[in-house]
């Protein structure tokens, strides 16, 4: 859950590796630091402890600091507190092996004690500094170079890992190894990069190798060279990056958010237009024909976090369409649970960035169970598109902001998608409602475009809510599950304590919490359940509450219950999500810009889980 930087070339490396750094700085930024090797071989390292701008002050922008080979790294602490010392780089104590982690080496304290037990004393709380520790052990010990350090400390190592690693005795390569946490490794003329993500090399390349897992990369001044455990060299052949650049800059916007949330029809109609085609779904590179489709009998899909209530509206359109039985689960739960699965069942791993370690460890269970596998996923080449039997990409970009917008509409259309497909496979959609279903997903990118015009009222309206201290979701069917991402995206970024609930769940125990001005804001966009949730919606008013009250155009007849109401443009039922989300995005955006709190990298929180 952190990010790393390695850059190998002729130029300044301090100034590359901070800018590198700030574009991961999403993934943790309790601390940062870098580690650079000047031309008599010395290594400056630097360390600060908060937002990466105190590293960058503190070395004049990297200016200050000499030398053409360095690694960073920004930091989400989960071995010891954010504080200085444990910030990374660490290294041996005479500095000659020096190391940047992302990940959990689960078995350190062991490592630590053996290490202890060899003389070696460590001053920070970190795995990190184990990791480091034991590679100089073996580099020292045996005497057989930096290949074969890292090798055996490899097979001592349980967890996840990807590292950056400097040996002072080989100054003109950096060494990296991966397992269970991404990295990625740019060339370019002359010089060479690593990061964890594409973010900070595609300004100098579109052209990357991902590394596997338990694999080693050997980066020179333009060049890289791949083993394997055994040490035999590997070929890895590399792939082409389709994102821009200028998609993983603020671009004029304030936040990183809210140019998510204003790119989101570009997202949803690139995803659209990746699978509709003449009229019609084509999944053949996703690679689920009519033939597989009609073995399925019951759908899993598995996810956490916004991507796990893309998988709620997923198993009410699936279920709906296709008629095949779906269960939705968080992945953390699924992974310590004994599903029933076979090969007759389909797993779908809903995630955007590909990493999140619980959805990873789902995966790896439903393929040990023998299900078929599908990932939705955004980052090409993460560890959970590589691993899974079908994979349908969704096209949102580059997505920065911690909390997920783009990415989360992108996920719908694939659901949206599989849901319609299936169900023509399956013969439980007719043509004539294919065909409109179709129109109607493909009128959603320009319907979206015109609920974001409406900002202006929800900005309004969280303005003269900034001080709410309880807020309630609630809705049925789907509209439950958009109620759900509504009341996360309330507590990630604004730090306002809110619930979502079925609407028919609230006198079971919620209304009991209730009182006068309470704020709650119900979603009714389902025709059959209109009348239902607003009765629900009547039943928190007379008890007190404020309503905010959110709804197709047509249904005015909500008005006399909501006191204030956001209407969106009609579409399919099955797609009501992806426009009802926006004002729920943009409320919690406005409400946290308007309590002055840090919208892209709220407190606690990182972007990509990869760790347990
Ligand atoms: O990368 P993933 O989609 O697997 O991430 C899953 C969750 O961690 C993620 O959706 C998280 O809940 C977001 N911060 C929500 O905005």
């Amino acid at each position: 859950m952190c990010g790393i930087v390695g850059y190998n070339g002729e130029k300044k490396a301090a100034p590359i590796l901070l800018e590198g750094l700030s574009k991961l700085e999403y993934r943790g930024y309790d601390s940062a630091g870098i580690a650079v090797r000047n031309k008599t071989g010395e290594t400056e390292i630097v360390k600060a402890k908060g937002r990466l701008k105190v590293l960058s002050e503190k070395t004049d922008g990297g200016n200050a600091v000499e030398g053409t080979v360095g690694i960073g790294h920004t930091r989400w602490a989960t071995h010891g507190e954010p504080s200085e010392i444990n910030a990374h780089p660490h290294c041996s104590d005479d500095k000659n092996v020096i190391g940047v982690h992302n990940g959990i080496i689960e078995n350190y304290q062991e490592l630590k004690d053996k290490l202890a037990r060899h003389g070696y004393t460590f001053y920070s709380e970190t795995d990190t500094e184990v990791a480091i520790k034991l590679i100089d052990y073996y580099y020292k010990t045996y005497n057989q170079g930096p290949l074969y350090a890292i090798t055996h400390a490899m097979t001592r190592f349980r967890g996840s890992y990807a590292m950056a690693v400097m040996f002072k005795d080989y100054p003109d390569q950096i060494y990296a190894a991966r397992n269970d946490a991404p990295m990625v490794i740019g060339l370019d003329e002359g010089e060479s990069f690593l990061a964890s993500d594409v973010t900070p090399i595609l300004k100098y390349t579109k052209s990357v190798y991902y590394i596997g897992n338990q694999q080693v990369a050997v980066l020179g001044k333009g060049s890289v060279k791949f083993y394997d455990l055994d040490q035999m060299e590997i070929d890895i052949e590399p792939s082409t990056v389709t994102w821009d650049a200028n998609a993983a800059e603020r671009g004029g916007y304030e936040h990183f958010m809210i140019k998510e949330i204003h790119e989101q029809p570009k997202a949803v109609r690139d995803t659209i237009n990746s699978v509709v085609k003449d009229g019609k779904i084509d999944l053949s590179e996703v690679g689920i024909d009519e033939e597989t489709a009609k073995k399925i009998h019951s759908i899993q899909i598995v996810a956490c976090g916004s991507a796990y209530h893309v998988g709620v509206v997923g198993q009410y359109v699936i279920e709906g369409l296709a008629r095949i039985p779906v269960r939705v689960e968080l992945a953390s739960e699924f992974r310590y649970r004994d599903p029933l699965l076979d090969e007759n069942d389909l797993v779908i791993i809903v995630s955007q960035s590909g990493e999140t370690a619980d959805s990873l460890a789902a995966l790896r269970l439903a393929k040990k169970k023998g299900a078929r596998t599908l990932g939705i996923v955004n980052v090409v080449g993460s560890s959970i598109a590589r691993e899974v039997d079908h994979v349908f990409y969704t096209l949102a970009g580059p997505e920065i902001a911690v909390a997920t917008t783009k990415a989360y509409s992108a996920q719908l259309i694939a659901m949206y998608a599989l849901g319609m497909q299936l169900a023509k496979y399956k013969g439980t959609l007719d043509d004539e409602r294919y065909a409109s279903m179709i129109e109607e997903l493909q009128n959603l990118p320009d319907q979206m475009s015109r609920v974001l015009e409406d900002k202006e009222r929800i900005q309004w309206f969280a303005a003269k809510y900034a001080n709410a201290q309880d807020m309630y979701f609630i809705g049925r069917g789907i509209d439950y599950g958009i109620s759900l991402e509504g009341s996360l995206k309330m507590k990630e970024i604004s730090y306002v304590h809110s619930e979502a609930y079925a609407a028919g769940e609230i006198k079971h125990g919620p209304i009991s919490l209730i009182e006068n001005g309470t704020l709650v804001v119900g979603v009714a966009t389902q025709k059959r359940l209109f009348e239902k949730t607003r009765s629900n919606m009547v039943e928190v008013k007379s008890r007190g509450a404020y309503l905010m009250g959110i709804t197709n155009y047509g249904n005015y007849s909500i008005e006399d219950t909501a006191d204030f109401v956001v209407y969106i443009p009609k579409t399919d039922e099955y797609f009501t999500t992806s426009l009802a989300i926006i004002p729920l995005q943009l409320l919690s955006y406005y409400l946290s810009c308007a309590k002055g709190l840090n919208v892209d990298k709220p407190r606690n929180l990182a972007k990509s889980v990869t760790v347990e």
